[in-house]
């Protein structure tokens, strides 16, 4: 079965066909990133805009490279929720376009998910149940995945996501947006010991994140060094900071995966592209003796490809969507097919 899929919830507008959810046919990503980096942060307006006029096209260029026509197309996944409203409407509206016109099933799917399901695209042996961590600009989350289709949230973030709060440090360092690659790159260059900076934990919520404290202490550090004029350390700033998210993000997954027993363990999201990160759980694994799923750089950040399998999933339980499937800015990874038919 080959499926079209469509992503516009945040700043990449993304096209891909994909084969039976394991099989990217092709993956086409227009980033918006350069222009939205003058104003430090995600336009939701220009954001809206821009995907309205790429969108036919990076539709039109992904069936190409797929060798296939829309007639040859079983079905059009879209990413409907959560992200922002005004982008996710442009891909919503646009699928349900091709399929009114088309005849073909219409499937929604939830943008966390499909971060879940770029390591099914990487990996052909993964297969549920396994403890994925979710951590990209918007959530941070520790998910239990039951099934393809059944999510239950273990852990979160009370306050800012972990690529938040890297874009949020990346720029109170002068860095441009999205700041997190950016970050990783001077950290390699610093000593991630120089400067101690909180890792949260809760008593009652042991996998729950909190990352508003990290990204308070480096701003002040940064500001207190301003008002003394002296130069401020970004490597190592970069490297402490990395290394206070980082080690938390892999010590909570691996602490619910000691717990409930689970051995098989998943990444996703943008901030999974983080070398430090990738390092620990690595670390992590090998020491604990458990099998860790990566995806590849180029599937950690937003793309349509794991759009296409997560919609392949869906599809399997016959979660099509009804012709008044709505965007949304939030939705909970554990909904139901029923919350939003
Ligand atoms: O998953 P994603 O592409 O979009 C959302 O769904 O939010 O994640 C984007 C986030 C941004 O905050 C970006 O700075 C962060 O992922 N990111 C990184 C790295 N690459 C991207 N954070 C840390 N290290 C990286 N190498
Ligand atoms: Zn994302």
């Amino acid at each position: 079965m080959n499926l079209l899929a469509i992503e516009s919830s945040c700043d990449e507008t993304a096209a891909a066909v994909v084969k039976d959810g394991r099989e990217t046919l092709s993956s086409v990503i227009a980033s918006q990133a350069d222009l939205h980096s003058i104003y430090g942060g995600v336009v939701p307006e220009i954001a809206a805009r821009n995907h309205t006029q790429v969108i036919s096209q990076i539709t039109r260029q992904a069936l190409l490279e797929a060798n296939l026509t829309l007639d040859e197309i079983d079905g059009v996944g879209v990413t409907f929720a959560p992200g922002l409203i005004g982008a996710l409407l442009v891909g919503v509206n646009f699928a349900k376009g091709l399929c009114a016109a088309s005849g073909k099933p219409l499937i929604g799917v939830h943008h966390l998910r499909s971060h879940i399901a770029a390591n099914y695209l990487a990996h052909p042996d993964l297969a549920p149940p396994f403890l994925c961590l979710v951590a990209s600009g918007g959530h941070s989350h520790i998910v239990m995945v039951h099934d393809y289709t059944e999510f239950e949230i273990l852990g979160r973030t009370r306050d800012d996501a972990a690529g938040e709060a890297f874009d949020k440090v990346a720029r109170v360092l002068g860095l441009s947006y999205p700041g997190g690659v950016l970050i990783d790159r001077l950290a390699k260059e610093g000593n991630k010991s120089a400067i101690s900076f909180p890792q949260v934990n809760f008593s009652d919520a042991p996998y729950d994140f909190s990352f508003s404290g990290v990204k308070t202490s480096v701003i002040n550090y940064v500001h207190k060094l301003r008002q003394r004029g002296e130069e401020i350390p970004t490597a190592d700033l970069a490297a402490s900071f990395s290394e206070a998210v980082c080690s938390v993000l892999a010590k909570k997954l691996f602490l619910a995966a000691h717990h409930l027993g689970v051995k098989q363990l998943a990444v996703c999201g943008g901030v999974a592209a983080n070398s430090r990160l990738r390092e620990l759980l690595a670390a992590f694994a090998k020491d604990q003796g458990c099998c860790l799923y990566l995806p590849p750089l180029s599937l950690c950040g937003d793309n349509a490809a794991m759009v296409g399998s997560a919609a392949y999933y869906e599809f399997l339980q016959q979660n099509i969507a009804k012709s008044d499937l709505n965007a949304r800015a939030t939705l909970s990874i554990d909904y139901k097919y029923s919350d939003i038919s």
